[in-house]
Parts: structure tokens; sequence; C-alpha cells
């Protein structure tokens, strides 16, 4: 019998995150209040954030520790196994060893949860009594709402009206944990009225709904706001995947030659490759890639640049990779990870090259998820095919240089509740779709104002 699993046991689950900020050889450029050009303040974040966020936002310690209320509730899935894909290695016959950390065994059934209950929990912590957030395909809402429920808070989630009408099982999963969920762009909200003036069929974007999301917080009592990806507080919670890796491979003896995740705001990613990055950094060799849809290529095809977070300007500038703050996604893209801007840690890592991107269509990315689901049985959330299809071609590169590789890979998700876009790439509904050049034009465009980073 072959060892497939390798587990840890509760007691031996990280008490710490870590933040690559602390690591970094050249310094990240700070975020930076659009009315005055200059780095943003704790205060210029306290209307939206609670000041325990805002501290670790901001923090370049490099250890912090998890408190025990988020360990207790980690507790219920975490550690999470890792698994050696021996069934997809056996199909793809390429000399190759392929691990995964499974984190669609949360009851959310992805990888968001590991930073929604830190969220829930510090914002209990400071007194916020609601939670408001936007959320896309309904995995982030989702996590949201169960952690909220967890720490006895209030949640309203604003989901980008295609997936709320295409995706209603989403919706189903926060009301059951006891969060509203609204279809954005709403009428709740000035900046989804303005979107809904001038575009009364709106199919709604990620930049929509955080502004409405933003705006609600704001204008709300005891409300603060939170966001599912992209700063620096989420990536570093999500490090428990990568520092549980870390151990789970030591197990076994072995180090990965190359470790890789999607990304759609990066914290998935980051979250496997942060603590791997910081080996790398201090000369371990080891290659780190990101996978993201050709459809939203910001990595690859952005311009790295200040720009906002969301289409109605409330947040700060961010210097990453970005498709432009008024970026809508295509609607013929099924495939998850329709954000306009990566993390600006992990834009970063990319423009320094201690990190490489990549770019699939979702035909790759789907062929990749069903062949996985074939040999492998857990079907793939649409977003975690993209690196599967990463993971392939990576297979293919060592077969054509000869080389044995280690592959590591985040499984971010499951699609179960995510079978409408199966059914669609299996009807032959799914076309490849390329983001045009003159896309890449109006984001240069939406950018060309500010600060240069
Ligand atoms: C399963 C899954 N994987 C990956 C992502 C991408 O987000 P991030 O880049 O923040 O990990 C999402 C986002 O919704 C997701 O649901």
């Amino acid at each position: 019998m072959k060892q497939v699993k390798v587990l840890l046991e509760d007691k031996e689950i990280p008490k710490k995150w870590y933040n690559i900020v602390a690591d970094l050889p050249t310094p990240m450029k700070p975020p930076l209040h659009p009315g005055t050009g200059q780095p943003v303040t704790h205060d210029d974040l306290a209307a939206i954030f609670p000041m325990n966020i805002i501290e670790q936002e901001a923090s370049s310690q490099r250890w912090i520790d998890i408190p025990d209320e988020v360990l207790q509730k980690y507790l219920l899935w975490r550690p999470s196994p890792l698994y050696r894909a021996y069934n997809f290695e056996k199909l793809l016959n390429c000399p190759v060893k392929i691990y995964y950390k499974h984190e669609g065994v949360s009851p959310a059934g992805s990888h968001k949860p590991n930073a929604a209950i830190p969220m829930a929990y510090y914002n209990k912590v400071a007194g916020t009594k609601r939670i408001v957030t936007e959320t896309g395909a309904g995995q982030w809402g989702s996590a949201l709402a169960m952690a909220t429920q967890m720490f006895g808070l209030e949640c309203r989630v604003y989901m980008v009206k295609v997936s709320y009408e295409q995706k209603p099982y989403r919706r189903m999963m926060m009301n059951t944990w006891g969060a509203e969920c609204l279809p954005s762009p709403s009428n709740l909200t000035q900046a989804g009225r303005n979107v809904l003036a001038e575009h009364p069929d709106s199919p709604g974007s990620l930049g929509i709904a955080i502004s409405e999301a933003i705006e609600d917080a704001v204008n709300s009592k005891n409300t603060r706001y939170a966001l599912g990806s992209v700063l620096n507080h989420v990536l570093l919670y999500q490090t428990i995947i990568g520092l549980e890796a870390q151990k789970q491979m030591e197990k076994i003896g072995i180090y990965p030659d190359v470790v890789m995740g999607c990304c759609g705001g990066g914290s998935n990613f980051a979250g496997l490759a942060l603590p791997f990055t910081c080996d790398k950094i201090h000369g371990k060799k080891v290659k780190i890639v990101g996978a993201e849809p050709t459809s939203c290529p910001s990595m690859t095809k952005g311009p790295f640049a200040y720009d906002f977070g969301d289409l109605a300007k409330t947040t700060p500038l961010l210097p990453m990779y970005t498709l432009g703050h008024d970026y809508i996604p295509a609607p013929i893209h099924a495939g998850g990870l329709r954000y306009h801007g990566m993390a600006p840690i992990v834009s970063h890592l990319v423009k320094e090259k201690l990190v490489e991107a990549r770019a699939y269509d979702q035909l790759k990315t789907f062929d990749a998820g069903v062949k996985w689901a074939r040999t492998e049985g857990f079907i793939p959330a649409p977003e975690t095919n993209h690196v599967i299809a990463a993971v392939v071609d990576e297979a293919m590169r060592a077969k054509e240089e000869g080389k044995e590789k280690v592959i590591l890979f985040n499984w971010s998700g499951h699609g179960l509740v995510d079978l409408s876009a199966y059914d669609a790439y299996l009807s032959g509904k799914l076309e490849a779709y390329e983001l045009p050049d003159s896309e890449i034009d109006r984001a240069l465009n939406a950018i060309k104002d500010f600060p240069k980073p």
C-alpha cells in the first residue's frame, strides 16, 4: 500500500502566521491616500476596518500569534490533509510527483474560512456588531457568513449579480449560516444606483460590489467591512496553509521543486507560497508559480501601477498589477478569478521575479479539472482548475526536459456548488477567451492620472 495522505495531529497545527513583509529583499510601495497622494494612515482606514486588523495590515513583524479562539475554530477542519495525486500522475505519465494541499475540506468548501474566521474574531474583539462584504461566485461570502455566525455577528453580502442569478446554492448557504445576501449592483447604495442608472442590465463585478459593501459599512452603525483577498492581512491569515504543508513535506522528507497556486486576488496562492518564498529568499532552490485566467490576466498582461481596489474609487490606491478598476469581466468566462487587481504582496514578488505568472484559458482549465475529477475523484472548483492546468503544463515541461520534479500545489476548493460551469463546459458552451489588447488600453487610461509606483 502506498501512503496517499500526510496528516498532522490537532496539536501540531501552526500557532503563528507568517508575515513575509519582514523578509522582503526590497521594500514594497505603500498604499496611498487618493486625496493627498501620501501613504495611508491607520486613521484613514478606521472607518472600514477595526484597529487590530489595521495594525496587522501595516505590520512588518515576522511571526504573528494565532489567537486560541481562532485556532479552536480552525481545528474543525485543520490541519488540512496533504495528498499525493498518484492517479493523476499515472494519467499524465510524466516524471513528476504531485502533492496537493486539500483546502476543500473546510465547512464552506474552500480556503476562504482561513481568513474569514480571524476577521470575524478580531472584529468581535473590537466591538463590531455587523460585517459587510462582497462576493463573486459566493465562496468568500459563504465563508464569512459561517465565520460571523460563529462569533455572533450580523453579516450582509453583496453578491455579483450574474453569479447571484446563476449560482443560487451559495446564496442558500449564506442564508443557512444566517447572513443576508443581495445581488449587486443594488438600489441600496449610491455606488449601485450610479451603475444601474447607466447600465440597468449590468451583470455586476467585484469592483462594483466592493464599492457597495464599503459604502454600506461606512454609513452604518457598529459596522465594518471585510475583504476576502488582496490585502496583506488576508494573505497573512492564509499562510497557515503553507506552514502546515512545510511540516507535512518535512515528515516525508521531501522538498518541492515547484510550488503552485491559482490567483484571483492572490490569497490562496500566497497562503501556500509565502512560507516557501521565505525559503527561496534565504537561498533554497524552488520555483513558485501563480496561475491566472487569460480572460483576466492582471499579472501577465496588466501594468504594475497604483490603482483603486473598487469601481467607485473608495479604497486607497494600491501598488499592484491591474486591469483597471473599471474592468468588467467577459460574461463568457465561467472559471472565476475575475478580480481586476493582484494582491500588492504577490505583485511585488512577481515584479522582483521571485514568483512567475502564467495564464490559462477556460477550455484548458476545465479540461484539466475534468481529468482530475476522473482520476482523483474530487471535483475541483473552477478557480482551482487553473492551477491544475498549470500543474499539467509543468509536468509536460519536466517530460520534455527529461527532469524529475516534485510539484506541490494548493487545491483551493471543491466545485460541488459550481456544477453549472462544468455543465456549460461539457455541453460545449464555453469558448477559449483572451482579453483583447483594447482592454489593456482601457486599463492604462483608467490609471493614467494616478501616481506611479
Ligand atoms: C476555490 C477558490 N480558489 C481560488 C479563489 C481565488 O481567490 P484568491 O486568489 O483570493 O485565493 C477563489 C475565489 O473566490 C475560490 O473560491
